[in-house]
């Protein structure tokens, strides 16, 4: 690999490390497997898809729900406000971000609530650009961002007031270690709220357009045992959690225009959330594969900008079809409290 970074073979690790698979005959056992590596996995994947969730999502790389009219800018600000708000996240608190990606939510959540964020990733890429924007922003004295895996968060005991995750946590490789480790690391009576990918009571594993829908899912997202509600909250309790809330916000009375429309061309509101709903739809994907395409012959482009668009693509297409079977939330609402410290008799 000399004179090239680790990015440029980034895709061909994932592909080769997932493995082959048929959409709709992967089983628990399958998925099972896979997930032991989900971290490095997850490592892989972000290395190349990075620059391309950027390019869509911005700094902040999760869905959310829609009033009529409402921005996807907005409305994603204001999922992230109703997280902080269930966290009970306060002023001068200290909160651990689960998953941090290039920090979107962790600036959002630190302006909104004036508490101090501290991210973690597995991802090297995420935690340089992430402090480079923190500096950008004014923030460097609030957010800040460390290297490290869930499944062994590199943090005290009980150094945080409250902790959160948006769509990250369901890549552990073990969801009861990696409560456990938030357990841990959170101050007694401190809260962690997460939004996170489920399939729905609606998904029957019986028929094979779900087994394909949630597979494609899984390989799209670099989310390599997508579960229930049900197994979540289960491992949460396992790790010594007591469940405070859980709500699926896909189908929440405050989110009365489902997540998928802006990925169908059913929600956009504003010029910006016009483009991105067709950047984001099957006929750009032809028109920008094709160029990338023209562009890898010439050397112009590194492979593994090529993977990206077909496996953030997928992932995106699947998500969308998810949506409208209605088997698939982004966005299932969990909020649990580490017990109070018993008081001695
Ligand atoms: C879909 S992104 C969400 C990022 C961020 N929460 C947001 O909403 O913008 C998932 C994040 O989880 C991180 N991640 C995945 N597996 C991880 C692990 N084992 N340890 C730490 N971070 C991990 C990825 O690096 C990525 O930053």
């Amino acid at each position: 690999m000399s004179g090239k970074t680790r990015e440029y073979d980034s895709g061909a690790r994932f592909r080769r490390d997932w493995g082959e698979e048929v959409f709709a005959q992967v089983t628990d056992e399958d998925r099972m497997e896979r997930n032991k590596n989900s971290a490095s996995l997850n490592e892989a994947y972000y290395d190349f898809a990075t620059d391309h969730y950027q390019s869509g999502w911005g700094d902040k790389f999760h869905f959310c729900g829609y009033q009529p009219g409402e921005s996807w800018e907005t409305a994603q600000s204001r999922h992230e406000h109703y997280l902080a708000l269930m966290t009970e996240i306060r002023p001068g608190m200290k909160v651990l971000d689960v998953g941090c990606g290039v920090g979107g939510p962790a600036r959002e959540i630190a302006i909104f609530t004036g508490a101090h964020v501290t991210g973690v990733s597995i991802n090297d890429m995420h935690v340089e650009r992430s402090n480079l924007y923190n500096k950008e922003a004014n923030l460097e004295d609030q957010v800040e961002m460390v290297k490290g895996n869930f499944n062994a968060l590199p943090f005290k005991d009980e150094a945080f007031h409250a902790a959160y995750a948006t769509e990250a946590l369901c890549c552990a490789e073990d969801a009861v270690e990696a409560y456990k480790g938030v357990f841990r690391v959170l101050k007694p009576g401190g809260r962690l709220g997460i939004l996170d990918w489920v399939i729905t009571p609606l998904y029957d594993d019986l028929n094979p357009n779900h087994r394909r829908i949630r597979s494609k899912i899984e390989r799209g997202g670099a989310v390599p045992f997508l579960t229930t509600a049900e197994m979540h909250k289960k491992a949460l309790e396992e790790a010594g959690f007591e469940m405070v809330l859980d709500e699926d916000r896909a189908i929440a009375k405050a989110n009365p225009v489902p997540w998928w429309y802006a990925l169908d061309g059913r929600h956009q509101p504003t010029l910006y959330d016009k483009y991105m709903s067709f950047m984001l739809g099957e006929r750009a994907f032809k028109c920008v594969r094709a160029v990338f395409k023209a562009m890898s012959w010439f050397n112009l482009t590194h492979p593994s900008r090529m993977i990206a668009l077909d496996e953030v693509s997928q992932c995106v297409f699947s998500c969308r079809d998810g949506g409208k079977e209605g088997i698939f939330s982004p966005m299932h609402l969990f909020v649990a409290q580490k017990p109070e410290r018993k008081k001695s008799q």
